[in-house]
This record gives structure tokens, C-alpha cells and sequence, in this order.
């Protein structure tokens, strides 16, 4: 089971976030992963859709070998994490509870903000995990529905996105918080914009870190890891442009020792149910 790989999925290019974290701790483990770009974005969709979706590629992947699952979306998580740990024989683990972690233990003065997608927000998961593990928190939560789609369209680094980051985070602006949770896994790419919108008094939480360090125990563990060879095999499936894709995540990702490859929805379709 040690040389198998570790399968992660999003909708899309956001899950390479926690990719990339998995990659650094833990260079000998290969990496499967799934983004759904072509039914992107997840967040403003029901979480029944949502959770059909992530069945599909869980099963995927499982179809692949995989020895571990992470859940590489929030939204994702919010739909689907309960009923793949119930369903798949092997370790499941979401990036909601690593966020809030980390962020309880950067908190100094237990107020906390949380920015995520429309699904994530309403679900009020983030919060309720902060109020339950630390007494007296104060949380303000709020959606910003349109980075996803700047990330999507590779323009996390045009002057738009400082345009949009400054429209979507102006509720925090005379914000005391002193730590915001990154609560979707696509944001990391904007992590430096929202740090100079927001002042580098402000500690960002990207859960990728945290995430990272939980596969690890884990494999440890269950003595799953691979102790061998630095992998190299890593395959990325996409159901959107494969090429757009490589672009991001060579650029995010800054290596090459991956392929990247097509997946038609209409074949995740069929590891529905
Ligand atoms: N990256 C995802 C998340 O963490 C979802 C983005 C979307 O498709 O709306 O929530």
C-alpha cells in the first residue's frame, strides 16, 4: 500500500494549494488529483449537486489506487466529507477542521475572520468549529463569490484581482480581527493581494499547511508512507483545458514533474452512486 498514491480533488484548480503543501512535506508520496473546472465553480451550487460530484471523483480516484483521500475544497467538504469517510474503506480527510486549527492557534485576541465560498459561508461550519474548540471567539464570516472565477481564469495576479479583493473584503477593512482563515482552497493564489489590502499585521490561514501535516500522521499511522523514492509520477486530471491548467500549475506549483490530463464530465459521470 505504501507506493500507492494519495488522491486529492476541488472544482478546480484551488485544490493545488493543498498540493503543493502535501508535495513539500512529503516528496515521496505520488499525488492523483482531480479538478473539476468544467462544472467550476461548486460554491454557489447546492450541496446535494455537490456532494453527487464529489462522488464521482472519490470513486474515480479510488478506481486509481488511491490509499488516502483529501477533500481539496471547503465547499467540497461542507457536501461530502461525512458521507466518503462513511463510504470508502480508506482515510478520508477534509481541509475544515486543519483551517481551524491552525487558525485557533494563530488567534491572540479570539477574533477570527473567515472568507469562503457562498456554500461554505452558509453552512456556518467554519464557525461552528471555532466557537466549539475555543471559548468566547468572535467569528465574522464572509463569501467572496468572485475569486474563484479570477483564479479559474488565471488572472490572480492581474490589477482586476486588486480590484475585486478590495470589493469583496471591504467588510473587514476596519476589521481588529488578527487572523483571517483562507476558506476555500482556491484564495492561497490571491494570498498576497489580500495581505497588502488588508496589512501584514493580519495573519493569513491558508489550511493546505495544516492539511499537509494531518496526511502525514496519518500515513505514519497507519505505516502507509512511502518511504522510498522521491515520486515523480504525479498525474492531474482536469475536466476543463488541460492547457490553462499545466499553465497554473506551473506556475503555482513552480515544477514540472507532473502530467496533466483530460477527464470528460461525462466519464466522472459514470463512477456515479
Ligand atoms: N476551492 C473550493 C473551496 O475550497 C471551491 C471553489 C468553487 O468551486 O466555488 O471551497
Amino acid at each position: 500500500m505504501k507506493k500507492q498514491p494519495i488522491g486529492l480533488l476541488d472544482s478546480g484548480v484551488g485544490g493545488l494549494t493543498v498540493v503543493k503543501e502535501v508535495m513539500r512535506l512529503l516528496p515521496n508520496e505520488e499525488i492523483y488529483y482531480v479538478g473539476d473546472s468544467a462544472r467550476n465553480p461548486y460554491g454557489p451550487r447546492p450541496l446535494s449537486e455537490v456532494l453527487e460530484y464529489s462522488i464521482q471523483i472519490a470513486n474515480f480516484l479510488v478506481s486509481k489506487g488511491i490509499k488516502l483521500l483529501v477533500i481539496a475544497c471547503n465547499t467540497a467538504t461542507v457536501a461530502s466529507l461525512d458521507v466518503l469517510q462513511k463510504r470508502l474503506d480508506i482515510p478520508v480527510i477534509g481541509v475544515i477542521e486543519s483551517g481551524t486549527k491552525a487558525a485557533i492557534s494563530s488567534t491572540k485576541n479570539k477574533k477570527i475572520g473567515v472568507i469562503g465560498t457562498q456554500g461554505t459561508i452558509q453552512s456556518n461550519e467554519y464557525e461552528k468549529q471555532i466557537m466549539g474548540l475555543l471559548e468566547g471567539a468572535i467569528v465574522q464570516s464572509v463569501a467572496c463569490p468572485q475569486f474563484v472565477s479570477i483564479v479559474e481564469k488565471n488572472q490572480y495576479e492581474d490589477e482586476l484581482a486588486r480590484k475585486v479583493v478590495s470589493e469583496e473584503l471591504s467588510p473587514f477593512v476596519d476589521s481588529d480581527m488578527d487572523t483571517l482563515v483562507l476558506g476555500c482552497t482556491h484564495y492561497p493564489l490571491l494570498q498576497r493581494i489580500i495581505q497588502d489590502y488588508l496589512g501584514n499585521d493580519l495573519m493569513l490561514i491558508n489550511p493546505g499547511i495544516e492539511v499537509a501535516k494531518q496526511v502525514q500522521s496519518i500515513l505514519i499511522d497507519k505505516a502507509i508512507i512511502d518511504t522510498g523514492e522521491k515520486a515523480s509520477n504525479h498525474v492531474f486530471y482536469t475536466s476543463g483545458d488541460p492547457v490553462k491548467f499545466n499553465d497554473i500549475a506551473i506556475h503555482w506549483l513552480k515544477r514540472h514533474d507532473f502530467d496533466v490530463k483530460h477527464i470528460a464530465v461525462e466519464e466522472l459521470e459514470k463512477y456515479g452512486k
